[in-house]
């Protein structure tokens, strides 16, 4: 562990890694990012670096553990071995059990639990990278995988800590500053405003506590703003590979129907259908993937809506479907020595060797 600094306020006022006393660190966010998972996160906060896998809402088993009017939350904060200086024995301990606990309650508030009795939803955040603020990093990155599985919920959760070193408050502690500051207080906010998560370490005098909230609140404002700022982009992204017109991706919810639109979109698409109707109903579907089955493209429908195809993906696969059709006039060529087929079977010929 590196030695305890003389100063962490510089006579300019900047903090050691250069930050203004109540700025954030800076921060980056990828939503979706594990293609099994219902919903998906990786933050980088800093040096910090986790991610975050949600599952469900699924049947809970055993089934003794099931809630007959709402559905439970897991929630399973996990320091990889290597994400520390010292090696962090595999396994929960004292310490990821209490942030566990404590980030689970964080989300009770907001997540619409009451819609799915008898279910769990299970949150795994893995600390890739510890760096001060893991358990605000892993919220904040939880409230965005929730999204991005379609969870309901009534707002996003964001989460950042105020230390106190050299006798000042300051926003958003790096690590030098956890280590050997007067106080740490991590809090975490939900879009309404209410405090789901509130813990103390060190001192602080009243007004130096009320101080220190007021600047949690500014810097979950903050981090709020840039997940929703991710959010939108990953909507727009995927409305980018399917192609939706700018008006619908407009009038979408994204938390609850991000996932549906783009599934159906990327049935559409995936299969080469050129008439997309404007209301998709379930005889198009049927339609396309009799289309899907002629061209002899082996994927089955489930693997379609559950894969997330990028615009690479979606070009991917066209060309695919064009040499086998290209197969089958060859054939046609080859026997009934039409010379239109002919040419129209070099063309594909050559396209087949790109
Ligand atoms: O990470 P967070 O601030 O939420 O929790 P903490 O218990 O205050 O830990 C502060 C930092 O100490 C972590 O982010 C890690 O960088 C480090 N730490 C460590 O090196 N080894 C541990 N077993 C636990 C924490």
């Amino acid at each position: 562990m590196s030695d305890k600094p003389e100063k962490f306020i510089d006579e300019n006022g900047l903090r050691l890694d250069g930050r203004q006393i109540d700025e954030i660190r800076q921060m980056k966010i990828k939503i979706g990012v594990l293609s099994r998972a219902d919903g998906s996160c990786y933050l980088e906060w800093g040096n910090n670096k986790v991610l975050v896998a949600v599952y469900g809402p699924r049947e809970l088993h055993p089934r003794r553990l099931q809630k007959a009017d709402s559905a439970l939350i897991r929630y399973r904060y996990n320091m990889a071995a290597f994400s520390v200086e010292d090696r962090i024995r595999p396994g929960p301990s004292r310490r990821s059990i209490e942030i566990s606990k404590v980030s689970r309650e964080a989300f009770e508030p907001v997540v619409m639990t009451h819609l799915y009795p008898g279910a769990v939803i299970d949150v795994f955040a893995e600390v890739l990278q510890a760096d001060a603020g893991t358990r605000t990093a892993a919220i904040n990155a939880a409230s965005l995988a929730l999204a991005d599985a379609g969870i309901p919920m009534k707002g996003l959760v964001a989460a950042c800590a105020v230390g106190k070193v050299d006798g000042q408050l300051v926003l958003d502690l790096n690590k030098a500053e956890d280590n050997y500051g007067q106080a740490d207080f991590p809090v975490a906010i939900t879009q309404d405003g209410e405090i789901t998560l509130l813990q103390m370490d060190g001192d602080l005098t009243q007004e130096e506590f009320k101080k220190a909230l007021e600047m949690c609140k500014e810097g979950c404002r903050q981090i709020m703003e840039m997940q929703k700022e991710a959010l939108r982009s990953k909507f727009a992204d995927d409305l980018l590979a399917v192609q939706v017109p700018d008006e619908a991706a407009e009038s979408i919810d994204v938390a609850a129907t991000l996932e549906d639109v783009v599934e159906e979109d990327i049935i559409e698409e995936d299969v080469g259908a050129e008439e997309v109707s404007e209301e998709p109903s379930e005889e198009t579907s049927e339609d396309d993937l009799a289309i899907s089955e002629d061209a002899e493209i082996e994927l089955a429908e489930d693997e379609l809506v559950a894969e997330e195809l990028d615009e690479s993906d979606a070009d991917e696969k066209i060309p695919d479907v064009e040499v086998e059709f290209v197969d089958l006039l060859d054939e046609e060529a080859d026997e009934e020595a039409d010379d239109e087929d002919k040419e129209v079977a070099s063309e594909g010929s050559e396209t087949r060797e790109q």
